[in-house]
């Protein structure tokens, strides 16, 4: 085993010179950071990210095709739905080896911004809609890759929710949503995992570029949430780079071409930045080239173990929305041909397109796996049915299609969307499957009454017309380089579906929040559903959903019962165990998602009638049983208070749902929790009201109204109830009020 060059960052950063220093925050060609040879710095190396490791051959190359092979584990889109810690954990540790392998010192990933629009081109590689999933599932993740000294990059900090204009655009959103939604999923990593890095993404945040925005990284980021490691621009993502640096964005990516180093030099020059504040970005990159530096590279990994692995994942994260009459699984004893229909089946979409593409070290196909699976047992017949790219139906292909479902006993039809509906750098314009694919569907589904769909997509698709001509249909997602193998293991009952939807699939794209506002105009982009992304707006607006936030189907089925709360704490800072048993009620072993939902039902402020606050991933034998316990602390009941500029939990009734989906809720208990202070602090335009909320505040006041006439006019009477909204500092101006503005501010400067 070979050791990385080490060094130590405090001693090298006292010999650099100003020159060595600027250049070291700009990268030296698409992958690599600056060495300093002098004092032996070596270049460390940051490669694409997230499902797998894309690292090509020529550090100047920036095409997405030349990269070295790796194991295609599923894209965010599939291991999202598997709401499974412990294996994206173990996919990390997997990752991490490989970065071991090939001197990869930091993986690009993982992407936890928010599936705001299911249009998003680039959903695929994010894991959820809603923030703690994707934060639970990325600090897993994280914790596998970091456990081999090798660093991550947590993107695309912040706001990047869509790829329409993408490098230009400004998301206006309020702060609480910031908070409570598009950050969430990162404080999390931050508090839980460490990442090495953190990338700061191309767009403006309420007008100024996130890579140049020192509220988001460094006020919120390292302020508040501690974060210890480098903050990497997304690749050109730089506008200003002094205003930047200025702001805490450290290392500049790829190289400028030497135009961010003279920028540095330019503006120390000027007085504009000083040494020190160069120095401490430095120090970071440093810091991480240190890290680097103290791992061990390995020798090899075992590709075959790392192929079972994504097999294993891939299964974990298809999901089975809908199995009429128990359509799923396929007998493998049973009489009768199997028609496997379209494309899809031969041909996999297994990840998405730009710079996440892995070059996958095998690929499996669901059809030659399906063979091998029932060679000498069932015979399986194949018609592709259509080509996927293809803009009009094959009349030849559709009849060869029929005819192969017409004599069969079921048709397995593969569906998804064509790799150019959806892809890094644009975003989708609607939410349908092909037209011709629908049409054949319509064509087999009129000879066949037994057909199942399967799916490849790595966005949300709508399913409600034609979901009527299938009676099964499994939602493959983009599952890596052995989803065609997992999808075979899971139509013949190898494997049990464990999935479930990490977003809402609408009725019609027209239900979605975004609408009106995405992907926005005039290079702005206005989150005017505020809070109320995916489920918290459909439940919102008690919309019909085709399926809800958090739905999947198994083979077999589960029972909760006896649910047991324990308040442990109740006031400002509130610890509660919530704790159900989970019984497999069905005759195959499976895994069920026990989902713990809380709701607010009468706050000050408005909060959205439930959000996910905890889950667990118990998989059980048939007939057994197994207690479970959820914790949930302060956050899990908190709001971001804008005017107090923190986390506050309003005293009175909370509910607890527990349930298999957001919508299948099986088990609920009210508790009272009392909470802390959630009153605004005091301002001289507050207003009479609130200083009648405060006993302290309002005897002061009313000493001094009692100066005056008004005093007996306003104190305990039907006008002081009018005055109510009227700020104390207008108050003040009245007529006999007693009182002034200056008194007010002495009152509160006390
Ligand atoms: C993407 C990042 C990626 C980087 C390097 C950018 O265009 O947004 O996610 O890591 O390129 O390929």
């Amino acid at each position: 085993m070979q050791t990385q060059v080490g060094i130590d960052a405090g001693a090298v950063l006292a010999q650099l010179s100003l020159e060595e220093k600027a250049a070291l925050l700009d990268g030296s060609d698409f992958w690599h950071t600056e060495p300093v040879q002098r004092v032996g710095v070596p270049m460390i190396l940051l490669t694409d990210g997230p499902h797998g490791l894309r690292k090509v051959a020529a550090p100047d190359d920036a095409s997405i095709e030349h990269s070295d092979e790796a194991t295609c584990f599923p894209p965010a889109a599939g291991l999202g739905s598997s709401w499974d810690p412990e294996l994206a954990l173990r996919i990390g540790q997997a990752l991490g080896r490989e970065c071991r392998v090939a001197g990869v010192d930091v993986l690009l990933g993982p992407g936890v911004n928010m599936k705001r629009s299911p249009l998003c081109g680039r959903n695929f590689e994010y894991f959820s809609e809603d923030p703690l999933l994707a934060g639970v599932l990325a600090t897993a993740w994280v914790s596998g890759v970091q456990s081999h000294g090798v660093g991550t990059s947590l993107k695309h900090f912040a706001a990047n929710n869509q790829e329409a204009e993408r490098l230009r655009v400004s998301a206006e959103v309020d702060e609480r949503t910031l908070r409570e939604i598009y950050l969430a999923a990162f404080e999390r990593v931050v508090n839980e995992a460490q990442p090495w890095t953190i990338m700061s993404s191309y767009n403006k945040i309420n007008g100024t570029y996130a890579s140049e925005n020192p509220w988001l990284l460094t006020e919120v980021l390292r302020g508040e949430w501690g974060f210890e490691g480098l903050v990497v621009s997304d690749w050109a993502a730089i506008d200003d780079r002094v205003a930047a640096l200025l702001a805490g964005c450290d290392l500049e990516m790829p190289s400028s071409d030497g135009v961010g180093t003279r920028l540095i030099l330019d503006a120390v020059a000027a007085g504009e930045l000083t040494e020190a504040q160069l120095d401490v970005s430095v120090a970071r990159l440093l810091g991480l080239i240190e890290r680097a530096g103290r791992r061990e590279r390995l020798e090899s990994y075992d590709r075959d173990a790392h192929h079972e692995l994504a097999r294993e994942a891939a299964a974990a994260s298809a999901v089975l929305l809908k199995n009429d009459r128990g359509l799923l699984p396929l007998d493998p004893e049973r009489g009768g041909t199997i028609a496997v229909i379209g494309e899809f089946a031969r041909t996999p979409r297994y990840q998405g397109a730009g710079s996440s593409q892995v070059n996958p070290t095998r690929l499996e196909n669901a059809l030659d796996a399906l063979r091998a699976e029932l060679e000498g047992r069932r015979e399986v017949v194949f018609a592709p049915g259509f080509e996927i790219e293809a803009e009009t139906a094959d009349a030849e292909l559709v009849a060869e299609a029929v005819r192969a479902a017409a004599d069969a006993e079921v048709a397995v039809v593969f569906l998804g969307l064509p790799p150019s509906y959806e892809s890094e750098g644009w975003d989708r314009e609607h939410m349908n499957l092909p037209a011709l694919q629908i049409e054949l569907l319509e064509q087999v589904a009129a000879v066949n009454a037994n057909v199942v769909v399967v799916l490849s997509n790595g966005s949300a698709v709508l399913t409600s017309g034609w979901e009527r001509h299938a009676g099964a249909v499994l939602e493959g997602w983009l599952l890596g380089q052995a989803g065609g193998r997992a999808l075979a293991d899971l139509l013949l009952g190898t494997a049990n579906p464990s999935g479930r939807l990490a977003e809402t699939i609408p009725v019609k794209l027209s239900d979605n929040p975004t609408i009106g506002n995405f992907p926005g105009e005039n290079l702005t982009v206005r989150y005017g559903e505020g809070l109320l992304i995916g489920y918290r707006w459909y439940d919102a607006h008690e919309l019909q959903v085709a399926y809800p936030f958090g739905h999947g189907l198994s083979y077999t089925s589960f029972e909760y019962s006896d649910l047991a709360v324990s308040v442990l704490d109740v006031g400002a800072d509130p610890r509660v165990e919530v704790s159900l048993t989970l019984t497999n009620t069905g005759e195959r072993a499976g895994a069920e998602v026990a989902q713990l939902y809380v709701g607010d039902p009468a706050a000050s402020v408005y909060r959205p009638t439930q959000e996910l606050r905890g889950f667990q991933k118990v998989t059980l034998e048939p007939g057994a049983s197994r207690r479970i316990t959820i914790e949930l602390d302060k956050r899990a009941f908190a709001y971001w208070h804008v005017a107090r500029g923190e986390w506050v939990v309003e005293g009175g009734e909370f509910q607890l749902r527990v349930g298999s989906s957001s919508r299948d809720i099986r088990l609920t208990e009210t508790i009272m929790l009392s909470g802390g202070d959630v009153s605004a602090p005091l301002a001289v335009n507050s207003t009479y009201g609130e200083f009648l909320a405060r006993p302290d505040a309002c005897a002061w006041l009313h000493a001094l109204l009692n100066r005056g006439p008004l005093g007996e006019r306003v104190i305990g009477t039907h006008l002081g109830k009018m005055l109510e909204t009227v700020p104390v500092n207008r108050l003040a101006r009245f007529p006999g009020s007693g009182f002034t503005e200056q008194d007010i501010t002495e009152y509160l400067a006390r």
